[in-house]
C-alpha cells in the first residue's frame, strides 16, 4: 500500500499526473544504488492509488545533469508543439541540476505514449536564472480573471523564496511574482505546490493553498512541510493571515513558538516533499509525499540482498475546512479496501469502559488500519490519558500518547542501532482535550521496520513516522483515569487476508 521501488534509492514524488485512467507516480530515483545520486525519474502507475506497478526509469540522468524534482501536465491543446499529429503530449518539467552542484535550471521533456517514454526538449533549459539553487518546478493551468496560461511555482531554495512564472507554451517563461521568506525558514525551501480548494465545499469561497517543504527546520525536526492558505489572482499569492512570523532578523532559525504559529501538513518526521496530482478535477486534490527525512534517510539500514531505501506515504485526499475560526487543510488517507481483523475479541459491544491501568490488545497483520475513539469515563472535566503501544516481537517499539489534549509519538524504544537522529518524540496539540479519535495506518513492508500514519482531529492533524522495528501488536492502555472506549478496531487490507 505504500509504494517503494523493488530496489535502490528513492526520494520525492515527481510528475504526479492522472492521465488516461492511470495515476502516474514518478519519483527521485537512483538507478545505480541505494544512496542518493545519479538522480533520475523512476516510474510507477496505479489504477487506484493503492496498488502500484513499477516501470522502467522514465527520465534518466546524463553525464552533465541529474534530473531533480518537478511535475507533469497533460498539454491537451499541444501548446508546446511537442505532440504528434492527433496526440497531444504529456510534458514533464524538472530541474536540470549540474553534476558539480553549481547550477540549477528548469528543463522539459515530452511523452506521446501516455507517460512511458520521454524525449528531452532540444532547447533545454527553458528557464534559467543563473542560480545554483533554483529548483522543483510545479506547473499547473491557471484559468481565471487574469487569463488562461501555465503557471510554474518553484523555489530559490537558499533564499527561502517561492518564485512564480507564467507561460503560454511551457517553453518561454516570464516572471510573475515571488513569496517569502516568511513563516518557517530554518532550512532550504523545496518542492512547492499551489492549488485551489473550496472551503467546506463552498464554490463561492475558494482559497489557494501554498505548500512549502523545508529542510531542516520542520516542526518535528529535519524535513517538514508548512502550508499557507491565501488567495492567488493569477499573478501573486497573498496569505489570508498576516500571522505567520516573518523571517527572523538574525539568521534563518525559528523558535518553537514561531514554528507552532505555522500550519504543518504533517507533525511527524516522515512526510516530506509532498505534492499533488495534476489531471484531476479541481476539487479532487490528491497528495503523495516521501515517507522519510533527510536527517537519516541515507543511514537507514538496508537488506543486503536487495538494497533499497525510501517509500511514499499513502495517497491523501485534501480538502479545506474552517476549524476554530481558521481554514485548515484536511487529509483523508486513501488506503486499500479492508476487512475487520478482529472486530471485538470478547464479543461485547461498544462503548466499553476501560479501567485505569487496563489494556486492550490487538494482534496486527503486516498492514492494518486502526480506529480509536475514546472519552474520559468520568464525563466532561475528568482527565484523559491513553497510550497506544506498538509492540514488536521483543517489546514496545513506539508509543502514541494522548494526554491533556496533546498527541505525541515516541519512537525512541525501537530506535536502537539506528542513526542517532532517528530516536525522537513528536508532539502536537489537538483541538479537544476530552476526546481522542484517530485513524492509524500501520505498515511493516519496509525491511525490518514499520510505519504509522496517524490522522486525528478529523484529518486536520496528520503525524507520519517510520518506527524502528516491525509492529506485531498494539495495545490500548488507560494510563490515566478510566476511559470510555467507543471504538477500538483493526482492519486489514483484503489482499493481505487473501495471501494469509
Ligand atoms: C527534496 C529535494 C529537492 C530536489 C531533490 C533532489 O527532497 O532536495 O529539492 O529536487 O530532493 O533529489
Amino acid at each position: 500500500m505504500h509504494f517503494r521501488p523493488a530496489r535502490n534509492w528513492m526520494n520525492d514524488p515527481n510528475g504526479l499526473v492522472f492521465h488516461d485512467g492511470r495515476y502516474h507516480l514518478y519519483y527521485q530515483y537512483n538507478p545505480n544504488g541505494a544512496d542518493h545520486g545519479f538522480m533520475s525519474w523512476g516510474h510507477a502507475t496505479s489504477a487506484d492509488l493503492v496498488d502500484w506497478d513499477e516501470h522502467p526509469v522514465a527520465i534518466r540522468h546524463t553525464d552533465e545533469h541529474e534530473i531533480f524534482s518537478g511535475s507533469a501536465v497533460f498539454d491537451e491543446h499541444d501548446s508546446s508543439g511537442l505532440g504528434t499529429e492527433g496526440t497531444p503530449p504529456l510534458v514533464a518539467v524538472f530541474t536540470l541540476a549540474d553534476q558539480r552542484g553549481r547550477h540549477q535550471a528548469q528543463g522539459i521533456a515530452s511523452s506521446t505514449d501516455g507517460g512511458f517514454t520521454w524525449t528531452s526538449y532540444a532547447g533545454n533549459p527553458v528557464l534559467d536564472r543563473g542560480s545554483s539553487d533554483f529548483r522543483d518546478p510545479k506547473v499547473f493551468r491557471y484559468s481565471g480573471p487574469a487569463g488562461d496560461y501555465w503557471v510554474m511555482v518553484a523555489v530559490e531554495a537558499q533564499e527561502r523564496r517561492v518564485v512564480l512564472y507564467r507561460s503560454d507554451d511551457l517553453k518561454a517563461w516570464t516572471y510573475l511574482s515571488d513569496y517569502g521568506p516568511r513563516g518557517a525558514t530554518g532550512g532550504v525551501w523545496e518542492c512547492p505546490d499551489l492549488f485551489p480548494l473550496a472551503v467546506d465545499g463552498d464554490p463561492d469561497d475558494v482559497r489557494w493553498v501554498l505548500l512549502i517543504s523545508l529542510n531542516p527546520g520542520g516542526i518535528a525536526g529535519g524535513s517538514g512541510t508548512q502550508y499557507v492558505v491565501g488567495r492567488f489572482d493569477g499573478v501573486r499569492f497573498v496569505p489570508d493571515e498576516p500571522g505567520p512570523p516573518a523571517a527572523p532578523r538574525d539568521g534563518w532559525d525559528c523558535s518553537r513558538a514561531q514554528l507552532e504559529a505555522c500550519d504543518w501538513l504533517d507533525y511527524g518526521r516522515d512526510c516530506y516533499a509532498g505534492v499533488t496530482f495534476s489531471g484531476l478535477a479541481s476539487e479532487d486534490r490528491v497528495l503523495i509525499a516521501w515517507m522519510s527525512n533527510w536527517d537519516y534517510a541515507g543511514q537507514l539500514p538496508v537488506d543486503a540482498e536487495r538494497p533499497q531505501r525510501g517509500a511514499m506515504t499513502l495517497a491523501r485526499r485534501l480538502s479545506l475546512s474552517r476549524r476554530g475560526g481558521r481554514v485548515r487543510l484536511i487529509q483523508e488517507a486513501i488506503g486499500p479496501a479492508t476487512t475487520p481483523l478482529d472486530p471485538d475479541p470478547r464479543g461485547s459491544t461498544w462503548p466499553r469502559e476501560v479501567a485505569a491501568g487496563a489494556t486492550l490488545a490487538l494482534d496486527l497483520a503486516p498492514q492494518a488500519r486502526l480506529r480509536v475513539r475514546l472519552h474520559p469515563a468520568g464525563g466532561a472535566g475528568a482527565g484523559l490519558a491513553a497510550e497506544l503501544r506498538f509492540r514488536d516481537a521483543r517489546g514496545v517499539s513506539a508509543v502514541l500518547r494522548f494526554a491533556d489534549g496533546a498527541l505525541s509519538l515516541d519512537r525512541r524504544p525501537g530506535a536502537a542501532g539506528l542513526s542517532s537522529a532517528f530516536g525522537s518524540v513528536q508532539r502536537v496539540q489537538l483541538a479537544e482535550p476530552g476526546l481522542f479519535e484517530a485513524e492509524i495506518w500501520v505498515d511493516n513492508a519496509d525491511s525490518g521496520r514499520g510505519s504509522v500514519e496517524v490522522f486525528a482531529d478529523g484529518g486536520a492533524v496528520a503525524l507520519t513516522d517510520l518506527v524502528g522495528t516491525r509492529i506485531t501488536c498494539v495495545e490500548l492502555v488507560a494510563v490515566g483515569d478510566a476511559m470510555l472506549v467507543e471504538e477500538w478496531s483493526a482492519e486489514i487490507p483484503r489482499t493481505v487476508l487473501a495471501e494469509a
